[in-house]
């Protein structure tokens, strides 16, 4: 090695030991005479003093800027007494630089290292390999790494086997639009990027392999937001011979592992919660609410039959429902918040938000002069709505009102510091229906199409499928969806009966799926499994707003890698090799 120790290692006891230590100029200060650097690399800061007596390297050291890559050899000295730094573990001693080689000189950085100044996140991606360099970064992919190993261990000490698939396959579904590769060998021909090693890992286990973990890349073609990546990493996970309880039993286990050793907080409430899926969107509109606040949705469709508003009135008579949500605190809200807050429940979809506001001197709403006689001390009761509150409405369908009364539920979190963010939100969502109908009126999967269907309602396909249950589950932390599993379909009949449900035409089920249907027929354990993101898990973990801050070399928001400049276009050469032609040419 070119060094003794590392930036982080000297102490006191090194005291009058002659060390060589190579880093970045991370500061320079000149004093009183001597030039002090903070000498940085991945495991701290030590100082390092330059003696104009030491005429030679005094004068090397009046050239060297920030970030210049150097390697000095010096003793190891107590610092003056007052010059000690108690939050730098080396803030003890220095080194009293004797020779110094400059290993790199460096231009000036886009953006300075040293400080976390904003700095744009177009700048930040653009030279990832400076922006790594700050601690910030440094951090997050020494945590990013440190889950990684946890996860290795413990999914090996589950007795699994860790085994990689390939990412040139055939298209498995998960709900995105997927990435395709051309195959130069067969023109016209393509594999598919993974969405998730999904079926692979069935295989493994129609292949006797019992028990098997990954961390798997996956690729998705969809709308970015800041929990999502084009490419991200799961721990993917599978197992033979098991029932719900086992997966969740595992899963839990690696998830209590990774927040016993990564994270200070406790969990709410002391232990990993359980709900099904009606529970949680009844009583917080959301398949994965975050539970770090309490605020309850209350159904009030009883007592508001007869109420005397129309909205309410019709919504039941056409089968809906209504809902209302108490936000404490809520009377304060301005009229241009509130219609801020109308847009949030029209984009789900709502027609409206009605309101009211419990002031100090009585209740404020525009629909007051609607109210039959005792409606709104009978919705205080069942709400309890006090001064100082708020009470918002949803009448509508019960997906809709879910989804606007959760919008506003998320959103008075924010404006009223409802979330509690010294514990950790961690439970299963079980019971999930197995079907959902898409926006086009059609059929489709809740969870994805190997899901196994509860037996005891299957007869229910031809009449009733949206009351069909899935053995399925979720696993929530802070409000964001970590990961899904389910028990699998390891019967041919039942797998074709599912896609014959989802509307996918037998000719169809054979060429995408008759690797699978095939494997069914050669005796193929039972088995289920799940996979959580592991981007997502740091990214809470370390407190961040967006996966991309824990990702070594992200994609932007619009899914560009703009350090590399991909994609970027292909010579013509290249594309006929392939047998592709491109029909419109990419902006410059
Ligand atoms: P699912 O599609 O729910 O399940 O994905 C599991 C978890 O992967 C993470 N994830 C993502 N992370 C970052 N960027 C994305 N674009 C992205 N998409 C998904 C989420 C999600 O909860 N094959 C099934 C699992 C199984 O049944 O075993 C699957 O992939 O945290
Ligand atoms: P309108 O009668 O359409 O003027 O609505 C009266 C109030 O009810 C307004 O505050 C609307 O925002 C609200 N509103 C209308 N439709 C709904 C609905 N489906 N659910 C909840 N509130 C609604």
């Amino acid at each position: 090695m070119l060094r003794t120790h590392t930036c982080g290692e000297l102490r006191q006891n090194h005291e009058k030991e002659e060390v060589t230590l190579c880093g970045w100029v991370h500061r320079r200060r000149d004093h009183g005479g001597l030039i002090f650097v903070d000498l940085r690399d991945r495991y701290g800061f030590t100082q390092i003093v330059f003696d104009p007596k030491k005429k030679g390297v005094f004068t090397a050291a009046e050239k060297i800027r920030s970030e210049w890559v150097i390697r000095v050899t010096g003793g190891v000295r107590k610092r003056l007494e007052g010059a000690e730094r108690k939050e730098n573990p080396t803030g003890q001693i220095e080194v009293d630089v004797k020779t110094m080689e400059v290993l790199n000189e460096a231009k000036t950085p886009p953006f300075e290292i040293d400080q976390e100044k904003d700095v744009s996140e177009e700048l930040r991606l653009e030279y990832r390999y400076l922006d790594l360099r700050r601690e910030r970064m440094q951090k997050n992919i020494a945590l990013r790494s440190k889950v990684l190993q946890i996860i290795r261990k413990y999914f090996v000490e589950q007795n699994c086997l860790e085994i990689d698939t390939p990412c040139l396959i055939k298209g498995t579904p998960e709900g995105a639009r997927e990435y395709i590769v051309p195959s130069r060998i067969y023109p016209g021909t393509f594999f598919v990027l993974p969405q998730s090693p999904q079926q692979l890992k069935q295989l493994c286990m129609v292949g006797g392999l019992d028990r098997y973990f990954q961390i798997a890349r996956c690729f998705r073609d969809e709308d970015l937001r800041g929990d999502r990546q084009p490419e991200f990493i799961q721990l993917d996970f599978e197992m033979s011979f098991c029932e719900q309880e086992d997966v969740l039993h595992i899963i839990q286990g690696s998830l209590e592992a990774i927040l016993k050793e990564c994270s200070a907080k406790p969990l709410r409430g002391g232990k990993v919660g359980r709900y099904t899926w009606q529970q949680v969107m009844d009583t917080y509109g959301s398949d994965k609410p975050d539970l770090r606040y309490d605020v309850p949705i209350v159904d009030i469709s009883a007592l508001s039959r007869g109420c005397g508003f129309k909205v309410f009135e019709d919504a039941l008579k056409n089968g809906g429902i209504v809902r209302a949500i108490r936000i404490p605190g809520g009377a304060e809200l301005s009229r241009s918040e509130i219609d801020h807050w109308t847009e949030l429940a029209k984009e789900q979809k709502a027609k409206g938000l009605a309101y009211i506001l419990f002031k100090e001197d009585g209740a404020q709403s525009p629909l007051l002069k609607f109210f039959a006689d005792g409606y709104l001390e009978k919705l205080q009761k069942e709400t309890g709505a006090r001064a100082g509150d708020a009470l918002f409405f949803g009448a509508d369908r019960f997906s809709v009102v879910c989804a606007s009364l959760s919008a506003i539920r998320k959103e008075a979190a924010q404006r009223f510091k409802l979330i509690d963010t010294s514990v950790h939100s961690l439970f299963w969502v079980t019971d999930f229906p197995l079907c959902e109908e898409a926006e086009d009126g059609s059929i489709t999967f809740a969870h994805h199409p190997f899901t196994h269907p509860r037996l005891d309602e299957w007869e229910k396909r031809h009449t009733e499928p949206y009351a069909m249950h899935a053995i399925c589950y979720d696993l929530i932390l802070d409000g964001y969806e970590l990961g899904s599993g389910s028990i699998r379909i390891h019967n041919r009949k039942l797998q074709q009966e599912v896609f014959d449900l989802l509307g996918i035409p037998p000719e169809d089920q054979q060429k995408r799926f008759g690797h699978l249907l095939n494997a069914f027929e050669y005796g193929a354990p039972p088995h289920g499994g799940f996979a959580y993101g592991i981007d997502r898990v740091v990214m809470l973990l370390a407190g961040e707003p967006n996966i991309r801050e824990v990702i070594p070399f992200p994609k932007d928001q619009k899914a560009k890698d703009l350090m590399l400049g991909a994609p970027s276009a292909m010579p013509k050469s290249q594309l006929d090799e392939l047998g592709v032609q491109v029909k419109e040419e990419p902006e410059e």
